[in-house]
């Protein structure tokens, strides 16, 4: 094994405490063997069109997931405009660019956010995560799986769209939340999305969100509608998420730059987003963590096929 794949194994780390020195370094090797991968939940948000309400989601559902006592980073992966801070308000210093040239390690950049949640800031420069060179790739790559060392769960904000590096890196997540609204452009949009995920080998699972919808008639409709043609066609497996009603609360809160979810708890959005939550911690991760490679080795092996 070379120093690249053992940095991205970096995330194997002992449950219990190491073997007694002294011993051999074939018995402390078989005592890795044994020991459990330490996963965090990777859940990759997107869509088809922009504009449909990612962000929101990302930052949201982020603060629900984080009171319902899971250790949550919030990773800002816009290929285009990041601005998950500006939803939370926050001003990092540093960002992913900083992270991409080396110059700063993720835990460095990683800053606490309202709601108790952490926030990976991002960055235009992101963009290039698809051009990479292999150093670059590898210390961003390792970077990020120090992320699941303290975390329960890494929600990444990812951008719009479909590229064949973006649709790996989504593939590679356990849960693919793809959001999409109530018109016929997002839709055709968003089944785009589902079929080239479905094409990926070993894909996380892929999970529907309507958002801007009227209500939960509306969203079953345009759900079904999706999941049944994906079934049909493409002969992929869509999960109802959930749905998140059109609701002013949500501009509301955008422009005083603070989730919904804390401005305003009892509104509908917020509900929706909610739920979506106890969903999402509900549903199980397709394999247990100990019996399928890491989130970064999954990763690596799309970028690189290693
Ligand atoms: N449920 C909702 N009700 C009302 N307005 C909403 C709702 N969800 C999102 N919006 C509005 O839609 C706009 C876009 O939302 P957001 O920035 O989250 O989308 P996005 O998918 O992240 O966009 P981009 O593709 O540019 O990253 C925001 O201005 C927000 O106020
Ligand atoms: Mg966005």
């Amino acid at each position: 094994m070379n120093t690249l794949d053992r940095r991205n194994f970096a995330n194997i780390v002992p449950d219990a405490p190491a073997p007694a020195p002294g011993r051999d370094q074939a018995e402390a090797l078989r005592f890795m063997g044994r020991v459990r991968p330490r996963h965090a939940r990777v859940v990759a948000v997107t869509s088809g069109k922009g504009g449909v309400g990612k962000t929101n989601l990302s930052v949201n559902l982020s603060i629900a997931l984080a009171a319902r006592g899971k250790r949550t980073v919030l990773v800002d992966l816009d290929l285009g405009l990041a601005n998950a801070d500006i939803l939370l308000d926050a001003t990092p210093r540093w960002n992913l660019s900083q992270a991409l040239v080396g110059r700063k390690t993720i835990g460095e950049i990683t800053l606490p956010a309202m709601g108790g949640i952490r926030l990976v800031p991002g960055a235009s420069g992101v963009e290039r995560l698809a051009n990479l060179s292999d150093v670059e790739r590898a210390s961003l790559l390792s970077s990020f799986e120090s992320l699941h060392q303290d975390a329960d769960v890494i929600v990444f904000d990812t951008g719009a769209g479909i590229s064949r590096n973006t649709t790996a890196f989504l593939a590679a997540a356990d849960d693919i939340v793809v959001v999409t609204m109530p018109e016929p452009t997002a839709v055709v949009d968003a089944y785009a999305v589902i079929k080239m995920l479905s094409r990926e080998a070993d894909h996380g699972d892929i999970r529907l969100v309507l958002n801007q919808c009227t209500g939960r008639e509306e969203a079953e409709r345009y759900a079904n509608g999706i999941a049944v043609t994906a079934n049909k066609l493409l002969d992929a497996y869509v999960e109802k998420l959930g749905y998140i009603v059109t609701d002013p609360h949500v501009p509301q809160a955008v422009r005083a730059r603070r989730p919904f979810l804390l401005a305003y708890p009892g509104c509908a959005a917020s509900a929706c987003v909610r739920s979506i939550a106890e969903r999402l911690t509900a549903a199980a991760v397709r394999a247990p963590a100990q019996e399928r490679p890491s989130f970064m080795r999954r990763l690596f092996t799309a970028f690189t096929g290693k």
